[in-house]
């Protein structure tokens, strides 16, 4: 069985864009591979957050995912910072990439390039995701068209590791996924939907009331020639909204196309479709927050799983760049 492994940051209330683009198809790799998933922790110390705001969204980011549908018992969730191997891990692999490929990363050009007050763990991101994976033996890893980058230089590390010191690490896959991959703004179909840098209105929370989504969905962003049609090019506002559609009913969204006249009529089945595949996580997450306790007993179990797979890979890399052994 093939081992996937992927990794999501603790960074509050998931959207829409989280949900059908990734977790939900973790949530079928569950069934298909042996699979790891990790919240990110460290990765969230990157940017300026509040320590209490971390410690929350961490541990609620586990209920999320456990509502989504990750199953402790078909697959291994754990929170990074858990397993130190992952920062043992990130020094060699530190000590194998350079300064000018970390350089190249288009994703710390966006949030720092060229400041000085940004923060070294930003700049070096891309090796602590690398020790992520390679811990893992990881197969595939599941990730959004923006961490393509991050896993082209995971597999020129692990090459490049394995080159100068044995075969110590499986060089990983990235796989994007198929359907809902790309769910944009409401507000601006033409950007990706995102917590960070989207628009409130245009930001559908998997926890958002009914009437939330209402009103969002009847905000949403369309065009004026009133046709119902597939096209992302001309018409991103009514295409987001048929795959947003698609992907909750499991239907076919270019074929949906056909079966609506108007907006109005696209817009209320989008809303209702949404208000009833989101309501049985909305129901599990809320059980699921009233026993913190479990859910930490949990993750404890998934980070004792993990480390076990990571410390041994450690230690075959530990052994091979000539550490001593304690
Ligand atoms: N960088 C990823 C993101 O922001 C999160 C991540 C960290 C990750 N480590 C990973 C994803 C390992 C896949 C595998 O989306």
């Amino acid at each position: 069985m093939a081992r996937v492994l992927s990794g999501i940051q603790p960074s509050g209330d998931l959207h829409l864009g989280n949900y059908f683009g990734a977790v939900r198809n973790w949530v079928q790799d569950q069934d298909t591979a042996d699979a790891y998933f990790c919240i990110v922790d460290l990765h969230a110390l990157t940017l300026s957050i509040d320590p209490g705001v971390l410690r929350r969204q961490t541990l609620d980011a586990a209920c999320v995912l456990l509502a989504s549908g990750l199953d402790p018992a078909r697959c291994t969730l754990f929170v990074q910072s858990h397993v130190p191997a992952h920062q043992q891990l990130t020094w060699l692999l530190e000590c194998t990439a350079t300064m000018g490929e970390l350089r190249r990363m288009t994703q710390f050009k966006d949030k720092g390039g060229g400041q000085e007050s940004v923060r070294v763990g930003l700049f070096t991101y891309p090796v602590l995701m690398a020790a992520d994976i390679l811990l893992y033996d990881a197969d595939q890893v599941p990730v959004g068209d923006d961490q393509r980058q991050h896993l082209e230089l995971t597999r020129e590390i692990a090459g490049r590791f394995n080159h100068r010191y044995g075969d110590i690490f499986t060089v990983p896959q990235a796989t994007i996924p198929k359907v809902g991959a790309r769910v944009m703004d409401l507000q601006a179909p033409d950007r990706k939907m995102s917590k960070s840098s989207g628009s409130p209105l245009g930001t559908v929370g998997i926890m958002d009331s009914p009437d939330e989504i209402v009103r969002k969905v009847k905000k949403a962003v369309t065009d004026t020639d009133g046709v119902v049609a597939w096209d992302p090019s001309a018409k991103p506002g009514v295409t987001n909204l048929l795959s947003l559609l698609g992907a909750a009913t499991g239907q076919d969204p270019e074929a949906l196309a056909g079966s609506y006249d108007r907006y109005g009529d696209l817009k209320g089945a989008v809303s209702e479709a949404l208000i009833e595949a989101l309501a049985p996580l909305q129901d599990h997450y809320r059980e699921l927050t009233d026993d913190p306790g479990g859910v930490m007993a949990i993750l404890r179990e998934g980070s004792t799983r993990a480390a076990q797979v990571a410390e041994a890979t450690y230690l075959r890399a530990a052994d091979a760049v000539g550490l001593l052994r304690p």
